[in-house]
């Protein structure tokens, strides 16, 4: 059974798209129709077990479930993007076996803010019921939405890092997918806030936002046995934005 999760929207609807033809598919999402997709919030273990109760040998897993800076407070979106998507990744675990492959979407914003020392550490526990207290005491405004996206995607990288080892022990694979500008309603949405936006495509390498179909057609190639040999890290489909952004270290 192959699985995308947030597929009500935006890229995880453009992957759901490029799925249909490829075996049963299972469609979820928060704002799930009650028909084709069924409503899931990856913040309620319940909702999540629900889905997990429906798959028994897991193909692609695709989880494009976020919040971004615009959307919630900084503690909703750690909660979204980090600490519910490694809730996601174990309680699918059962239903691994040799071909299984999942892809988590990050962001390139991952990719722009260098983790203050001691963060990395708090962010691979995000199931702490300490964890916005050592976030805290590490010197971060747990509230900031836009911290808050970086760091909660910069925790994405880190675990499907630190879980591809077990993946591996079942013949499963597990990877990242950082997008950078998409034309999605969630690009338009923080494109519309933060006109730094535009200077970023602008000064891409190719100088335009993507259509979200060209996401999706990386994440399902991740998810293919054409990437049998990519796990545990993170492929950044960014059209060369954080290369014109970030200089190589001399
Ligand atoms: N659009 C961009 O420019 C961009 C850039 C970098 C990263 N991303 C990341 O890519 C992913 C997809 O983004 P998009 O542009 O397609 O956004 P989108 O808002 O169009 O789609 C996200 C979907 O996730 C769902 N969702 C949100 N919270 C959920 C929850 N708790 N449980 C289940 N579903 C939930 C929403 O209902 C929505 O359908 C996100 O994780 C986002 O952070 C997007």
């Amino acid at each position: 059974m192959n699985v995308v999760i947030g597929a009500s929207s935006g890229m995880g609807a453009a992957v759901a798209r490029l799925l249909a033809d490829r075996g049963p598919l299972l469609l979820a999402d928060r704002d799930g129709d009650g028909a084709d997709i069924v409503a899931c919030d990856i913040t309620r273990p319940e909702d999540v077990a629900a889905v997990v109760r429906s798959v028994d040998e897991l193909g692609a897993l695709v989880v494009t479930a976020g919040l971004s800076p615009s959307m919630a407070g900084g503690r909703d979106i750690y909660a979204v993007n980090l600490v519910a998507l490694e809730r996601v990744l174990r309680a699918f675990e059962p239903t691994l076996r040799p071909g299984s492959a999942a892809v988590c979407f990050a962001s390139m914003a991952a990719h722009l803010m260098p983790l203050p020392p001691g963060v990395g550490s708090v962010l691979d526990e995000p199931s702490s019921p300490a964890f916005f207290d050592d976030l805290a005491a590490a010197g971060i405004d747990v509230d900031d939405p836009s911290t808050a996206y970086a760091y909660s995607k910069a925790g994405v990288l880190r675990l499907v890092r630190r879980l591809a080892g077990t993946w591996g022990t079942k013949g499963a694979r597990l990877l990242s997918l950082s997008p950078g500008i998409i034309d999605t309603g969630m690009g338009r949405l923080e494109a519309s806030n933060e006109p730094m936006m535009e200077a970023m495509v602008r000064g891409s390498a190719i100088g335009r936002q993507a259509d979200p179909d060209e996401v999706a057609a990386v994440a399902v190639f991740l998810t293919s046995e054409q990437a049998s040999f990519m796990t545990g890290t993170d492929v950044l489909v960014d059209g060369g934005a954080v290369a014109a952004m970030v200089p190589p270290t001399p």
